[in-house]
Protein backbone atom coordinates (compact mmCIF):
# COMPACT_ATOMS: atom_id res chain seq x y z
CA UNK A 1 0.00 0.00 0.00
CA UNK A 2 1.40 3.47 -1.02
CA UNK A 3 0.68 6.26 1.28
CA UNK A 4 -1.76 8.24 -1.29
CA UNK A 5 -3.91 4.88 -0.85
CA UNK A 6 -4.16 5.17 2.78
CA UNK A 7 -6.96 6.60 5.21
CA UNK A 8 -4.16 6.52 8.16
CA UNK A 9 -0.36 7.00 7.24
CA UNK A 10 2.44 6.86 10.14
CA UNK A 11 5.96 7.83 9.47
CA UNK A 12 9.34 7.75 10.46
CA UNK A 13 7.29 8.33 14.00
CA UNK A 14 8.78 8.58 17.97
CA UNK A 15 7.83 9.59 20.80
CA UNK A 16 9.59 9.52 24.59
CA UNK A 17 9.07 10.89 27.52
CA UNK A 18 11.34 12.82 28.74
CA UNK A 19 14.29 11.10 28.01
CA UNK A 20 12.57 7.37 27.41
CA UNK A 21 11.83 6.12 24.04
CA UNK A 22 8.02 4.75 24.18
CA UNK A 23 8.38 4.20 20.31
CA UNK A 24 10.37 5.09 17.54
CA UNK A 25 10.96 4.52 13.77
CA UNK A 26 7.40 3.27 13.17
CA UNK A 27 5.75 3.24 9.60
CA UNK A 28 2.40 2.19 9.02
CA UNK A 29 0.17 2.59 6.56
CA UNK A 30 -4.01 1.92 7.67
CA UNK A 31 -6.06 1.69 4.09
CA UNK A 32 -9.87 2.50 4.56
CA UNK A 33 -12.12 -0.35 6.02
CA UNK A 34 -9.42 -2.37 7.12
CA UNK A 35 -9.45 -3.74 10.39
CA UNK A 36 -6.17 -4.18 12.46
CA UNK A 37 -4.98 -5.98 15.49
CA UNK A 38 -1.70 -4.28 16.81
CA UNK A 39 -0.20 -6.63 19.85
CA UNK A 40 2.64 -7.24 21.63
CA UNK A 41 3.65 -7.50 25.05
CA UNK A 42 3.34 -4.80 27.75
CA UNK A 43 5.45 -2.13 27.32
CA UNK A 44 5.60 -2.87 23.73
CA UNK A 45 4.13 0.78 22.85
CA UNK A 46 0.74 0.33 21.55
CA UNK A 47 -0.78 3.32 23.58
CA UNK A 48 1.52 5.61 22.69
CA UNK A 49 1.25 5.23 19.63
CA UNK A 50 -2.50 5.03 19.64
CA UNK A 51 -2.05 8.00 21.75
CA UNK A 52 0.12 9.71 18.94
CA UNK A 53 -2.80 9.06 16.25
CA UNK A 54 -5.41 10.20 18.18
CA UNK A 55 -3.51 13.63 18.88
CA UNK A 56 -3.10 12.99 22.82
CA UNK A 57 0.47 13.02 22.62
CA UNK A 58 2.90 15.05 20.06
CA UNK A 59 5.42 12.52 18.21
CA UNK A 60 8.90 13.49 19.01
CA UNK A 61 9.61 12.57 15.80
CA UNK A 62 7.88 11.84 12.32
CA UNK A 63 4.11 12.55 10.77
CA UNK A 64 0.55 11.19 10.79
CA UNK A 65 -1.61 11.61 7.99
CA UNK A 66 -5.11 11.10 8.35
CA UNK A 67 -7.46 11.37 5.26
CA UNK A 68 -5.15 13.41 2.98
CA UNK A 69 -4.41 16.01 5.79
CA UNK A 70 -0.87 16.20 7.81
CA UNK A 71 -2.53 15.70 11.17
CA UNK A 72 0.47 15.54 13.54
CA UNK A 73 -0.28 18.61 15.56
CA UNK A 74 -4.48 18.38 15.77
CA UNK A 75 -5.63 18.07 19.48
CA UNK A 76 -8.04 15.41 19.64
CA UNK A 77 -10.98 17.36 19.19
CA UNK A 78 -9.96 17.92 15.93
CA UNK A 79 -9.34 14.79 15.30
CA UNK A 80 -12.67 13.41 16.50
CA UNK A 81 -14.33 16.22 14.40
CA UNK A 82 -12.54 14.56 11.33
CA UNK A 83 -14.04 10.97 11.96
CA UNK A 84 -11.35 9.37 14.39
CA UNK A 85 -12.67 8.47 17.56
CA UNK A 86 -10.78 6.11 20.46
CA UNK A 87 -11.25 4.20 23.62
CA UNK A 88 -8.97 3.86 26.50
CA UNK A 89 -7.02 0.86 28.09
CA UNK A 90 -9.33 2.12 31.62
CA UNK A 91 -12.29 3.72 30.52
CA UNK A 92 -12.82 7.68 30.57
CA UNK A 93 -16.25 9.06 31.27
CA UNK A 94 -18.59 11.25 33.49
CA UNK A 95 -18.92 9.74 36.40
CA UNK A 96 -21.98 11.75 37.55
CA UNK A 97 -23.78 11.46 34.59
CA UNK A 98 -26.52 8.66 33.34
CA UNK A 99 -25.38 6.49 30.49
CA UNK A 100 -27.32 8.13 28.16
CA UNK A 101 -26.31 11.40 28.61
CA UNK A 102 -22.54 10.29 28.62
CA UNK A 103 -24.01 9.55 24.96
CA UNK A 104 -25.07 12.38 24.26
CA UNK A 105 -22.35 14.36 25.10
CA UNK A 106 -20.24 12.26 22.79
CA UNK A 107 -22.29 12.39 19.57
CA UNK A 108 -22.49 16.16 20.42
CA UNK A 109 -18.48 16.59 21.04
CA UNK A 110 -18.06 14.93 16.91
CA UNK A 111 -20.21 17.71 15.30
CA UNK A 112 -18.64 20.13 12.98
CA UNK A 113 -18.24 24.15 13.82
CA UNK A 114 -15.47 25.56 15.93
CA UNK A 115 -17.22 25.68 19.63
CA UNK A 116 -17.08 23.78 22.16
CA UNK A 117 -19.27 20.80 22.33
CA UNK A 118 -21.97 22.06 25.23
CA UNK A 119 -22.70 24.99 23.02
CA UNK A 120 -24.62 22.60 20.85
CA UNK A 121 -25.33 20.05 23.64
CA UNK A 122 -29.01 19.35 22.75
CA UNK A 123 -30.89 16.43 24.65
CA UNK A 124 -33.84 17.19 22.70
CA UNK A 125 -32.45 17.24 18.65
CA UNK A 126 -34.24 13.66 17.68
CA UNK A 127 -30.96 13.23 14.90
CA UNK A 128 -28.70 12.64 18.42
CA UNK A 129 -31.71 10.90 20.57
CA UNK A 130 -31.50 8.16 17.05
CA UNK A 131 -27.91 8.15 17.20
CA UNK A 132 -27.80 7.37 20.44
CA UNK A 133 -30.63 4.91 20.90
CA UNK A 134 -28.82 3.34 17.71
CA UNK A 135 -25.60 2.94 19.90
CA UNK A 136 -27.05 1.90 22.91
CA UNK A 137 -28.58 -1.27 20.84
CA UNK A 138 -25.77 -1.89 19.14
CA UNK A 139 -23.85 -2.35 22.41
CA UNK A 140 -26.92 -3.96 24.13
CA UNK A 141 -26.73 -0.84 27.13
CA UNK A 142 -30.25 -0.08 26.57
CA UNK A 143 -31.13 -1.41 29.91
CA UNK A 144 -28.66 0.86 31.47
CA UNK A 145 -29.82 4.11 29.94
CA UNK A 146 -30.54 6.13 32.93
CA UNK A 147 -28.13 4.61 35.07
CA UNK A 148 -25.43 7.03 36.47
CA UNK A 149 -22.29 5.86 34.99
CA UNK A 150 -19.98 6.31 38.28
CA UNK A 151 -22.36 3.36 39.04
CA UNK A 152 -21.50 1.04 36.59
CA UNK A 153 -19.40 -2.34 37.07
CA UNK A 154 -16.20 -2.58 35.07
CA UNK A 155 -17.67 -4.48 32.72
CA UNK A 156 -20.45 -1.99 31.77
CA UNK A 157 -18.01 1.03 31.99
CA UNK A 158 -15.90 -0.39 29.20
CA UNK A 159 -18.92 -1.12 27.27
CA UNK A 160 -20.16 2.75 27.73
CA UNK A 161 -16.97 4.03 26.21
CA UNK A 162 -17.30 1.70 23.63
CA UNK A 163 -20.95 2.80 22.40
CA UNK A 164 -19.18 6.26 23.26
CA UNK A 165 -17.12 5.77 20.01
CA UNK A 166 -19.58 4.16 18.09
CA UNK A 167 -22.32 6.79 18.39
CA UNK A 168 -20.24 9.07 16.94
CA UNK A 169 -19.89 7.44 13.43
CA UNK A 170 -16.57 7.73 13.01
CA UNK A 171 -14.57 6.46 9.95
CA UNK A 172 -11.85 5.34 12.35
CA UNK A 173 -12.64 3.29 15.58
CA UNK A 174 -9.16 3.38 17.82
CA UNK A 175 -9.91 0.82 20.52
CA UNK A 176 -7.10 0.26 23.08
CA UNK A 177 -8.12 -2.87 24.86
CA UNK A 178 -11.69 -3.23 24.60
CA UNK A 179 -12.05 -6.33 26.67
CA UNK A 180 -9.23 -5.96 29.08
CA UNK A 181 -10.49 -6.33 32.21
CA UNK A 182 -14.14 -8.23 31.33
CA UNK A 183 -15.62 -10.90 32.49
CA UNK A 184 -16.06 -13.81 29.99
CA UNK A 185 -19.51 -12.82 28.87
CA UNK A 186 -18.52 -9.09 29.01
CA UNK A 187 -16.12 -9.90 26.49
CA UNK A 188 -17.89 -11.95 24.36
CA UNK A 189 -20.68 -9.61 24.43
CA UNK A 190 -18.62 -6.58 23.36
CA UNK A 191 -16.70 -9.19 20.49
CA UNK A 192 -20.26 -9.51 19.12
CA UNK A 193 -20.72 -5.61 19.37
CA UNK A 194 -17.68 -5.12 17.60
CA UNK A 195 -18.21 -8.18 14.46
CA UNK A 196 -21.44 -6.06 13.89
CA UNK A 197 -20.03 -3.04 13.64
CA UNK A 198 -17.32 -4.81 11.32
CA UNK A 199 -20.23 -6.57 9.32
CA UNK A 200 -22.38 -3.83 9.01
CA UNK A 201 -20.65 -0.61 8.50
CA UNK A 202 -17.53 -1.99 6.20
CA UNK A 203 -15.87 1.36 5.37
CA UNK A 204 -15.39 1.77 8.79
CA UNK A 205 -12.03 1.54 9.81
CA UNK A 206 -11.26 -0.61 12.78
CA UNK A 207 -8.19 -0.64 15.08
CA UNK A 208 -7.64 -2.34 18.26
CA UNK A 209 -4.73 -3.22 21.11
CA UNK A 210 -5.33 -6.70 22.75
CA UNK A 211 -3.99 -9.58 23.81
CA UNK A 212 -6.56 -11.46 24.14
CA UNK A 213 -6.56 -13.73 20.87
CA UNK A 214 -10.25 -14.15 20.62
CA UNK A 215 -10.71 -10.30 19.95
CA UNK A 216 -7.80 -10.39 17.24
CA UNK A 217 -9.32 -13.22 15.53
CA UNK A 218 -13.12 -12.37 15.34
CA UNK A 219 -12.20 -8.78 14.49
CA UNK A 220 -9.28 -8.60 12.55
CA UNK A 221 -7.93 -9.38 9.33
CA UNK A 222 -4.23 -7.64 9.95
CA UNK A 223 -2.16 -8.29 12.80
CA UNK A 224 0.97 -5.75 13.32
CA UNK A 225 3.37 -6.61 16.25
CA UNK A 226 5.35 -4.17 18.29
CA UNK A 227 8.01 -4.86 20.51
CA UNK A 228 10.91 -2.67 22.66
CA UNK A 229 8.64 0.68 20.55
CA UNK A 230 9.12 -0.91 16.67
CA UNK A 231 6.75 -2.43 14.32
CA UNK A 232 8.41 -6.46 13.83
CA UNK A 233 5.76 -7.82 12.29
CA UNK A 234 2.61 -7.38 9.92
CA UNK A 235 0.76 -9.46 7.75
CA UNK A 236 -2.41 -11.70 8.65
CA UNK A 237 -3.47 -13.02 11.90
CA UNK A 238 -2.32 -16.69 11.37
CA UNK A 239 1.34 -15.34 9.86
CA UNK A 240 1.93 -13.22 12.98
CA UNK A 241 0.57 -15.26 15.20
CA UNK A 242 1.94 -18.09 14.48
CA UNK A 243 5.21 -16.84 13.90
CA UNK A 244 8.30 -17.42 15.72
CA UNK A 245 9.30 -13.51 15.90
CA UNK A 246 6.03 -13.67 18.07
CA UNK A 247 6.56 -16.05 20.80
CA UNK A 248 10.01 -14.84 20.88
CA UNK A 249 8.90 -11.64 22.12
CA UNK A 250 5.93 -12.56 24.29
CA UNK A 251 9.21 -14.80 25.77
CA UNK A 252 11.17 -12.87 26.46
CA UNK A 253 9.10 -9.98 28.01
CA UNK A 254 7.50 -13.07 30.54
CA UNK A 255 11.30 -13.55 31.35
CA UNK A 256 12.95 -10.63 31.16
N1 LIG B 1 2.96 8.88 30.43
C1 LIG B 1 4.11 8.18 30.39
N2 LIG B 1 5.23 8.65 30.98
C2 LIG B 1 6.39 7.96 30.94
N3 LIG B 1 6.54 6.77 30.33
C3 LIG B 1 5.47 6.24 29.72
C4 LIG B 1 4.19 6.91 29.72
N4 LIG B 1 3.31 6.14 29.04
C5 LIG B 1 4.01 5.06 28.63
N5 LIG B 1 5.29 5.10 29.04
C6 LIG B 1 6.34 4.12 28.74
O1 LIG B 1 6.38 3.93 27.33
C7 LIG B 1 6.53 2.56 26.99
C8 LIG B 1 5.36 2.11 26.13
O2 LIG B 1 4.18 2.09 26.92
P1 LIG B 1 2.73 1.83 26.34
O3 LIG B 1 1.76 2.11 27.44
O4 LIG B 1 2.58 2.55 25.07
O5 LIG B 1 2.81 0.26 26.05
P2 LIG B 1 1.63 -0.77 25.71
O6 LIG B 1 2.13 -1.60 24.58
O7 LIG B 1 0.36 -0.05 25.53
O8 LIG B 1 1.59 -1.68 27.02
P3 LIG B 1 0.34 -2.45 27.71
O9 LIG B 1 0.17 -3.73 26.94
O10 LIG B 1 0.81 -2.71 29.09
O11 LIG B 1 -0.85 -1.56 27.66
C9 LIG B 1 6.66 1.79 28.31
O12 LIG B 1 8.04 1.64 28.58
C10 LIG B 1 6.01 2.73 29.31
O13 LIG B 1 6.56 2.55 30.58
MG1 LIG C 1 -1.45 -0.13 26.45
Amino acid sequence: MTSAESLISVRGVAKSYGGVLAISDIDLDIAQGERVAIIGPNGAGKSTLFGTIAGEHRPTKGRIVFDGRDVTSWPPSRLTKAGLSRTFQVARLFGSMTVRDNLIVAATACRGGQGAWWDSFDKQDPAVIERVDRALGRTSLTGLADQEAATLAQGARKTLELAMAIVQEPKVLLLDEPTAGMSLDDARATIQALVGICRDQPDVTVVITAHDMDVIFAVAERVVLMAQGKVVLDGTPDEVTGHAITHEVYLGSKHG
